[in-house]
């Protein structure tokens, strides 16, 4: 049947008509708030790259955790800026580092709030870079391998403080499969691994790096994150061994720039939760457009998170968790 007789236009005169059809959702219980922690008490401040957003001493935190756990959300995602950062990254390693510190108190102050743990040295160490370096082929470079025991010793004292679900962000060969047999090791077998599986060398990652403190001090991250041109079958082949090395779930980031790359991922893995991070820079340039009045906020952040459910995810990871549970509520 073609026109007259078909008319698309049929389904979008009533607003009802529209709402009933609807096919993508929004729900606050998909949405995980990234939280930055900083040592230190009375410590709220700002990142100027991200209104609204701050890096936490650990009192402040546990009043934000208080008021987070009301909304609904599915979860915080940690990450921690250290009081000293070292070659090895020490403070990533310690139970008594700034992560392992702030997820007890998150599970004492909202037991039923789902926390995940990024788990990765770029915060950590002093070179910035997401492990250990060495000479590798006559430049120095990440050592894929010793990182993997890092990264174990890392994830272990994250589970051990009471992290419902750890996310190795770092792109190691291996990683997954290194944290699995680790925790394991130690008697957590229940802890999922939510792994970056496909993350790309991005740009968009900038105002994170503010945040988290995080930028490399020379080089960059692109020997072991992805190439933006790079064939996306690569990251199907990525998202492939981190299942066979046991992740539980995996994730696509950044989200905005590489729906396609979601999109193949769903289609290819059906029934394994596929995350997407909707990153720092996919943030911020919206907040400075609005800011400008060039565009607006909440019509553009809603319109940008159902694109990511759309294109398959069916976890986000956004800085505008809690605007969302506002704007539903209207
Ligand atoms: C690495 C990590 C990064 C982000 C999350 N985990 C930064 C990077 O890879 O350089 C970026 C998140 C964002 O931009 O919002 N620990």
């Amino acid at each position: 049947m073609t026109f007259p007789t078909t008319r698309l236009r049929r389904l979008r005169y009533h607003p009802a008509v529209r709402n009933l059809i609807r096919a993508t959702t929004l729900s606050p219980s998909n949405l995980v708030l990234p939280l930055f922690v900083r040592p230190g008490s009375g410590v709220r401040k700002e990142i100027a790259s991200m209104p609204g957003h701050f890096q936490m001493s650990p009192d402040v935190f546990a009043e934000e955790v208080r008021q987070v756990a009301r909304l609904g959300l599915g979860g915080i995602l940690l990450f921690g800026i250290p009081a000293e950062k070292d070659a090895c990254g020490s403070d990533a390693m310690s139970d008594q580092g700034i992560i392992p510190q702030a997820v007890r108190i998150a599970k004492e102050v909202a037991p039923q709030l789902l926390v995940i743990t990024d788990v990765c040295f770029c915060e950590y160490t002093s070179h910035g870079h997401c492990g250990a370096l060495s000479r590798v082929g006559g430049r120095i470079d990440l050592d894929n391998d010793t990182t993997l025991t890092m990264l174990g010793h890392q994830a272990a004292a994250h589970a051990r403080a009471g992290a419902d679900i750890v996310a190795p962000s770092g792109m190691i060969d291996g990683m997954v499969g290194a944290i699995r047999r680790r925790l394991d090791a130690i008697g957590y077998h229940h802890v999922p691994i939510l792994s970056y599986a496909a993350k790309y060398a991005s740009s968009f990652y900038g105002p994170f790096r503010e945040a988290a403190e995080s930028a490399p001090q020379f080089g960059d991250r692109r020997s072991y994150q992805m190439d933006p041109a790079s064939d996306p079958g690569q990251a199907l082949r990525e998202i492939e061994l981190d299942l066979a090395e046991g992740a539980d779930m995996i994730m696509v980031k950044p989200a905005l720039a590489y729906l396609d790359i979601i999109c193949q991922v769903r289609e290819r893995f059906p029934g394994v939760p596929l995350a997407a991070y909707n990153v720092s820079g996919e943030f911020s340039m919206v907040k400075a457009a609005a800011r400008l009045g060039w565009l607006d906020e909440r019509a553009v952040a809603m319109e940008t998170l159902l694109a990511i459910r759309r294109a398959g995810a069916s976890i986000i990871l956004t800085y505008w968790a809690k605007d969302v549970v506002a704007w539903l509520k209207g």
